[in-house]
């Protein structure tokens, strides 16, 4: 399909070119210099704060790429939706959420918030309800992170997907208040494992991908659960949702409620300086720029998906 067929069969969207994208890219490079690249993970403070990449799956699954789309970096918090989406299909979201809440929040992604006062994570989007959400996973050892390794393999359809050892051990050695979370937890009765379970919670963080495969990733949960390809062997509508509303409600932290003002599409953000937006029922969106704002959200990956939104109408509100 040309572009302009592509436009008229995709009513309400005008056409996405590589072009547009190349603009708003260049528009919004110098971002980088109003943030920091994350160094509380040691071997995150090494990546390059001016690497940039902007990755868009169109509703028919075409991709467009634009910038730095081979370099890989950490996903980090955004493998939190796909451990949330693996321990619901097989949990049930009733018993994944008897566990912890639904809630929005004020403080940052690694804020311990109400597990000393109703036990319970506010969220599977913060640390400490992904770090339980993980343990929910069935199986012994690696297996849960196995797992989730292989959703982010099938969504992506990139077998060569693999996580970054040494991000794992970097992540391991120095994440002690997650230790203190999941001792907590295990301590309110919610984790029953061992520490094996906080390790994949760690490895989980450390799974390696480019902004193309966060766009695909984004594409997946935008289109209930069908891969870009057309493939559907995990189509579900309700799992979707509950995942998109996640995304809206809690996925950018404490910044959440002011970029869903602005942006206003369900979103997930990493450290490793990685987002991943869903436009429901048509695409999706990765950016990658590591030097991350005050909330721990990519700077200039905001504002590219912000001028992109804008562009194309595509603000659920
Ligand atoms: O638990 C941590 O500290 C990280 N491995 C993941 C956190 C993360 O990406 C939060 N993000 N914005």
């Amino acid at each position: 399909l040309n572009t302009v067929v592509y436009a008229q069969k995709t009513a309400g969207i005008s056409a996405v070119s590589e072009k547009t994208l190349s603009t708003i890219l260049e528009k919004n490079r110098a971002f980088y210099t109003q943030g920091k690249v994350a160094d509380y993970i040691p071997e995150l403070g090494k990546m390059d704060a001016k690497a940039i990449a902007f990755s868009v799956v169109e509703k028919n699954g075409k991709v467009l790429n634009v910038g730095d789309v081979q370099k890989k970096f950490t996903m980090q918090s955004i493998s939190k939706i796909i451990a949330l989406m693996i321990a619901v299909n097989e949990k049930g979201e009733a018993n994944v959420f008897e566990k912890m809440g639904y809630f929005g929040t004020d403080k940052p992604f690694n804020h311990f918030s109400n597990l000393e006062t109703t036990g319970k994570p506010l969220n599977p989007m913060m640390n400490a309800g992904a770090i339980l959400t993980t343990s929910l996973i069935s199986g012994d050892g690696e297996k849960p992170f196995q797992k989730i390794l292989d959703m982010v393999r099938y969504i992506t359809k990139n077998q060569t997907i693999d996580y970054s050892k040494s991000v794992y051990e970097s992540e391991k050695s120095t994440g002690h208040r997650n230790r203190g979370m999941f001792y907590l937890m295990k301590n309110n009765g919610l984790i029953t494992g061992n520490e094996d379970q906080l390790d994949n919670y760690f490895r989980q963080c450390s799974i390696e991908v480019t902004a193309e495969d966060l766009a695909k990733i984004g594409y997946f949960f935008a289109n209930e659960c069908v891969r870009f390809d057309g493939d559907s062997q995990y189509k579900n509508t309700e799992v979707a949702q509950l995942i998109e509303s996640q995304m809206l409600t809690a996925g950018m932290y404490e910044f959440s409620g002011e970029y869903t003002r602005t942006v206003g599409l369900p979103s997930k953000s990493g450290v490793g300086g990685g987002i991943t937006v869903s436009v429901p029922g048509k695409m999706g969106i990765g950016v990658f720029s590591p030097a991350l704002d005050q909330h721990g959200n990519s700077a200039a990956g905001y504002h590219m998906i912000l001028d992109f939104v804008k562009q194309y109408h595509l603000s659920l509100f």
